[in-house]
């Protein structure tokens, strides 16, 4: 089984959003069976609440839906993960300060397999909510496709 978790700050826009899209890549691949999939934020301030409602606008108006509600990142989750996709700098920087450092090697910027590595920037903040999604899809066909290139079964 392959662990795939993604993580932003709150729980609510980004990660939910890359959790749901990489799930539907995987399906798309008839790969369900090899992952585990799920998503948490660095911070606990949304901590219960379901994805903000225009991030999932943009998820339906592309054919995606789930359930979800948010929650903060554990070092159990750390452990259990094969790869911990992180949205941005702080990010990153937050999720390794909380789990610890020796995870390190298994946090990846999601925006670093979109062609040109970037951030993918908070849409709470910029408020497109569109651009995020098209980033984060991106995002998460260059993830799939990085660890099939890994995969040993
Ligand atoms: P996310 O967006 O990290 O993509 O889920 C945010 C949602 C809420 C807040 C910040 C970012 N907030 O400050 O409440």
């Amino acid at each position: 089984m392959i662990n795939v978790l993604f993580v932003c700050l709150g729980n609510i826009c980004r990660s939910p959003t890359a959790e749901l899209v990489f799930k539907k890549l995987v399906d798309d691949a008839g790969l369900s069976d090899r992952f585990s999939i799920d998503s948490c934020g660095s911070s606990d301030e949304e901590e219960g609440n379901p994805i903000y409602p225009p991030a999932l606008r943009v998820l339906n108006a592309h054919g995606i839906d789930g359930a979800h509600r948010a929650r903060q990142i554990t070092y159990a989750d750390a452990e259990r993960a094969d790869y911990i996709a992180v949205m941005d700098e702080r990010n990153r920087s937050d999720v390794l300060r909380r789990v610890g450092y020796s995870f390190r090697d298994k946090v990846f910027k999601l925006g670093d397999f979109d062609g040109e590595p970037h951030d993918i920037f908070d849409p709470w903040f910029t408020r497109n909510f569109e651009r995020a999604y098209d980033e984060i899809y991106r995002g998460c066909k260059g993830l799939l496709d990085y660890i099939n290139r890994n995969r040993t079964a």
